[in-house]
């Protein structure tokens, strides 16, 4: 659907300095991010109604990041278009598009490709906190929690095996439309070079190319951890896995 003039390109309220995202992807990935803020003059009327009965948090959260995808697809060379989710609550990209999204308390942030150039991508952001034991537990497989373990500060460390989960979680959702539990999947997680691999344990319907050998990425800074999954469409090679 497209936009009419009335939220073509808005200033982007909150608008910030760094881009905090870009290092998680390769350059095919285009980031935009936002601090959240009510933006709702600035919506699509059918944005505006997909969240009509949401308390304002919300609200900021989705329509930020609706306005965030705009500006990340227009520099890609998309027409703005309103951006509603799916019954899954995956965004429903324009054609020829792949994104994801995420937000939490002062954070928003979009990362878009074209889909000639990448399958999907999934972005992820978690307050850097320590998890509750019972929370370790549910979030990390007996083998992913060894490892940790070795690091020798396993509760501070499992949010990075939340946050990439979840992120690995919103890049193959699109491809596979499986839902997958936390421990469906194992992570192998470099905390030295930032990086991270996904093994799904369960038989997927369809395994898009590429899924395993695919390595995400990670950055903690200003108190938030920050999880990128890029999967490369078939023939385009893989993005960088240096640090
Ligand atoms: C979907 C999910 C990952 C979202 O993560 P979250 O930390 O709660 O919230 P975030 O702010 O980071 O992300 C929210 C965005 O995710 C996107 N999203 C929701 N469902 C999605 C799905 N099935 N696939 C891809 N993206 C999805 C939406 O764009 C949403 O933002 P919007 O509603 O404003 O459009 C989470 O709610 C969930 O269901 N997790 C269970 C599955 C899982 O994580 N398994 C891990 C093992 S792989």
């Amino acid at each position: 659907m497209a936009c009419d003039s009335a939220f073509d390109r808005p200033p982007l309220h909150g608008r910030l300095q760094d881009a905090w995202a870009r290092p998680l992807f390769s350059p095919r990935v285009v980031t935009a991010e936002a601090v959240p803020a009510l933006v709702d003059a600035q919506l699509h009327p059918d944005e505006l109604a997909a969240v009509e009965r949401a308390v304002p948090k919300r609200r900021a959260e989705f329509g930020t990041a609706r306005l965030c995808a705009r500006r990340a697809l227009s520099s890609l060379g998309f027409e703005p278009a309103a951006l509603l989710p799916h019954e899954g609550r995956e965004p429903r990209w324009p054609p020829g598009a792949v994104g994801s999204i995420t937000h939490t308390a002062g954070y928003c942030g979009v990362a878009v490709a074209r889909s000639e150039l990448v399958q999907s991508v999934g972005l992820d952001v978690e307050q850097d906190r320590q998890l509750d034991p019972a929370l370790v537990e549910s979030v990390c497989t007996p083998s992913e929690w060894r490892a940790l373990a070795v690091r020798g500060r396993p509760h501070q460390d499992a949010i990075v095996y939340f946050s990439a989960k979840e992120a690995f979680y919103k890049c193959q959702f699109p491809l596979t439309r499986v839902f997958l539990g936390f421990h469906d999947v194992e992570l192998t997680v470099d905390f030295e070079s930032g990086t991270f691999r996904a093994r799904v344990l369960l038989p997927l319907p369809r395994r898009p190319s590429g899924l395993e050998a695919a390595r995400g990425r990670f950055l903690r800074r200003h108190a938030l951890v920050l999880c990128g999954f890029e999967l490369g469409a078939a023939g385009v090679l893989s993005p960088r896995t240096g640090p």
